[in-house]
């Protein structure tokens, strides 16, 4: 188990700055996702990690120490890809034990019939195929051992590909977007199953996907990147509710966030789409952007006037998407259905946010901290001091 450290890595192909200035920290034995959009700089900032490709500038550290210079074969780690090849003539097991025969056997040793005759290798050969049992055990592959891969659903080549890099007892995992071809309730199974394979084998992963469902449900930290930059690195709680940025806030979540016309008026007072709210800004004046999740808006009596386009019936819940009546901005609004089932109208609702859950971005798409109103009140205006009067006297 290794941590991992980056420190301001840089990489351009040509003209075109790929990663601007990349730093990030990974705890020994943590699972950390890499999200975000298409083209944004993932699989080259794995690829750096691996030792596949060299950043301009910058410095990997892998396990305290510095292997910016070492190449893939010397950082022990094991990548893991969307398409990983198999050997289609090879059988499962000959498959997995690859690696294992490549490193410990001879070119000579590895012909089919001279190493036979080679002596030692019998037992060399004994070792490699307990520990790719053992590996094909914790993968629930061990039935398959004798198919070849063509015989293997997608799920299962995939768990061919995992076993191949446990093997190598590497320091990190790096994987990148091992699940993105297979089906989707596959891949949500998949999903489960590679969470709990980290558990039980513990070592340093680093995952990139640019589903942020699959980054957000998986890791312990997640980084948002775009265009080359990490946005934010937090754990998937602190991404989802405090956002650093407006452009993280719309890029995790499903439904997106609502984003809304605000403006913090005479003593930072916020209003959502010009009504009143309870919450303040203390460190901004003027128009602002508002952020708010469907699930934290609630029908209210007064408040935000939605007319209704559609409903989605999911069960659990239901999404309203509507506009509102006063710039006609999109909104969606998800609601227990026992709520919208008790709305006092199906066309025309009134929404308002829950307290405490308005997001607000500044015109650079930056957060600024909200509080309520109440609070701001003792800020301005603080207690008396409390005179301690000595009993004595
Ligand atoms: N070898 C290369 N030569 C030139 N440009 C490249 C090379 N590799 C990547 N790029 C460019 O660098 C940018 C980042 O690519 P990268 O593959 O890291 O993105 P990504 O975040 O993994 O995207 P995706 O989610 O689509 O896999 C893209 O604009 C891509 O076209
Ligand atoms: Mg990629």
């Amino acid at each position: 188990m290794a941590g991992i450290s980056l420190d301001g890595i840089e990489k351009a192909f040509g003209e075109t700055r790929v990663l601007k200035g990349v730093s990030l920290a990974f705890d020994p034995g943590a699972f950390v996702s890499l999200v975000g959009p298409s083209g944004c700089g993932k699989t080259t900032l794995l690829r750096i990690i691996a030792g596949l490709e060299s950043a301009d500038r910058g410095r990997v550290v892998i396990g305290g120490a510095d292997v910016t210079g070492r190449r893939a074969a010397d950082r022990a780690v094991a990548m893991v890809f969307q398409n990983d090849a198999h050997y289609p003539h090879m059988t499962v097991e000959q498959n997995i034990a690859l690696p294992l025969v490549m490193r410990r056997l001879s070119a000579m040793e590895r012909a089919p019939f001279l190493g036979r005759l080679v002596s030692g290798t019998g037992e060399r050969r004994a070792a490699i195929r307990r520990e790719v049992e053992e590996a094909a055990k914790l993968l629930s592959i061990d039935h398959l051992m004798a198919r070849r891969p063509g015989q293997l659903s997608g799920g299962q080549r995939q768990r061919v590909a995992l076993g191949r890099a446990i093997v190598r007892h590497p320091r990190a995992f790096l994987m990148d977007e091992p699940l993105s071809n297979l089906d989707a309730a596959l891949r949500h199974d998949m999903r489960r199953e590679l969470v709990d394979l980290h558990r039980r084998v513990g070592v340093t992963t680093v995952y990139v996907t640019h589903d942020q469902a699959e980054a957000m449900t998986m890791s312990d930290r997640v980084a948002v990147m775009l265009g080359g930059v990490v946005l934010q690195f937090g754990t998937p709680r602190e991404i989802y509710e405090q956002p650093s940025t407006i452009d993280v806030a719309k890029f995790i979540g499903s439904p997106r966030i609502n984003i809304l016309p605000g403006e913090a008026g005479a003593e930072g007072r916020i209003s959502l789409a010009g009504q009143a709210t309870d919450e303040v800004a203390p460190r901004a004046a003027g128009p602002l952007q508002l952020g708010i999740r469907p699930e934290h808006l609630a029908l209210a009596t007064e408040g935000l006037a939605v007319t209704v386009r559609h409903v989605e019936f999911l069960g659990a819940e239901v999404l309203v998407y509507g506009q509102t009546q006063t710039d006609g901005t999109p909104l969606i609004i998800r609601l227990d259905p026992a709520a919208w089932e008790a709305a006092p109208s199906r066309e025309t609702v009134r929404v308002a946010p829950l307290a405490g859950r308005l997001l607000a971005f500044d015109a650079g798409g930056h957060r600024v901290g909200l509080i309520s109103a109440a609070a701001a009140r003792q800020v301005q205006e603080p207690a008396q001091p409390v005179v301690r009067v000595p009993r004595y006297v």
